[in-house]
């Protein structure tokens, strides 16, 4: 009988995010950014999900790309990082994948490799500094891949990322989208895409032709001072779990390693099966809440690898056996990564494999 630890995935509740994203992208098309195993949910159950609805899905590198088309995806995929070698690039083209060059080194490959990709995006630097091409690198590169034969023609359009549109009171993203438009306004036309999740809730801009949500797809928030659920996503995964030891703590007792905590009172308390070698945050502290039979509970003390401590006070009747949620519908995972000194894309994706998804 295995550990009753399972990460739970709605499918559901991934089609209302994805429709979401959708509807708030107005007459732009939305990419699903499935990089990271689906965000940790599993790459092939989201891409399965979502088939009848994304037009194209985005991850990261050549491997994740192939893992899509082994799970029986046949649609558009971006490699969001393009080529890593000469090799990736032949990859592409034999595979129809399109990947985004940020480099002249991804350029070379391209016009050297002797195979044409069915498309490619080209990165633009407004900002974020991470990758792309500057706005005054931009009339040679494209000079390049205008004047190759065959290439030019499968030219997707130009792309680009924002570093704060998950803060509504910087300015930062207004100003990458200018010099964004700026920048491409040489080649009137094009399709552009720059919306990641947080930039679908930011009110008054033209989200271009393509956007590319990731992390709201999932229900989690992508916004530093609201919650997935108030900005109506649906919780995809439940963390979940169940209690395996129960009993009352005398006063001046502690639970735990480094015995951080200690009962003031007689409490009742639980130890509920899973911890960060599950994936579970080491740096949630006490107070940290989960759910258990209806109410919630908080976390005492230090997360082990494999176990972890919860005050039973408000389920006093509580026994091994229950389930517990560490995050889901009751507890919203943008709320235990706050407890962590966190976000949600590292709590989702930090899942380890022990952790069946059912
Ligand atoms: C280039 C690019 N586009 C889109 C996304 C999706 O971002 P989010 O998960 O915040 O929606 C990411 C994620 O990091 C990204 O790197």
């Amino acid at each position: 009988m295995p550990r009753h630890t399972f990460a739970r995935i709605d499918e559901q509740a991934l089609v209302h995010n994805y429709r979401l994203a959708s509807r708030l992208a107005g007459d732009a098309r939305a990419m699903a950014v499935v990089k990271a195993d689906g965000y940790g949910h599993g790459i092939g159950r989201v891409a399965r999900a979502l088939v009848d609805e994304a037009p194209c899905f985005a991850v990261a590198c050549i491997e994740e790309a192939e893992a899509l088309r082994g799970a029986g995806i046949t649609h558009p995929i971006v490699l969001l990082e393009g080529a890593h070698s000469a090799e990736d690039t032949r990859r592409c083209a034999l595979a129809g994948f399109s990947p985004v060059l940020h480099s002249g080194y991804q350029v070379d490959w391209l016009l050297s490799s002797g195979h044409n990709v069915p498309a490619f995006w080209v990165k633009v630097n407004t900002g974020m500094n991470r990758l792309g091409f500057r706005p005054e690198e931009l009339p040679a590169v494209m000079e390049r891949i205008q004047s190759a034969p065959g290439i030019g023609s499968v030219f997707s359009g130009f792309m680009t990322h924002f570093a704060c549109a998950d803060e509504m009171g910087s300015d930062s993203t207004e100003r990458q989208r200018d010099v964004f438009v700026s920048a491409v306004a040489d080649w009137p036309g094009e399709a552009l895409s720059a919306a990641n999740s947080a930039a679908h809730f930011r009110k008054g801009q033209s989200l271009f032709q393509w956007t590319r949500p990731g992390i709201m797809l999932y229900g989690a928030s992508p916004m530093s001072n609201q919650t997935g659920l108030e900005l109506g996503l649906v919780p995809v995964m439940t963390l979940e779990s169940e209690l395996i030891a129960v009993r009352t703590l005398r006063p001046g007792e502690s639970v735990g390693y480094g015995e951080t905590w200690q009962a003031q009172k007689p409490t009742p308390m639980g130890i509920v099966a899973i911890g960060y070698g599950d994936g579970y945050p080491r740096h949630a502290g006490t107070g940290t809440p989960a759910f258990i039979n209806g109410q919630r509970v908080q976390l005492i003390g230090r997360v082990s690898m494999d176990m972890l401590a919860v005050d039973l006070s408000t389920v006093p009747d509580a026994r091994p056996g229950d389930r517990v949620e560490l995050w889901g519908a009751n507890v919203s995972v943008d709320e235990v990564a706050r407890h962590a000194g966190t976000i949600g894309y590292e709590l989702l994706t930090g899942v380890t494999a022990r952790v069946p998804r059912v």
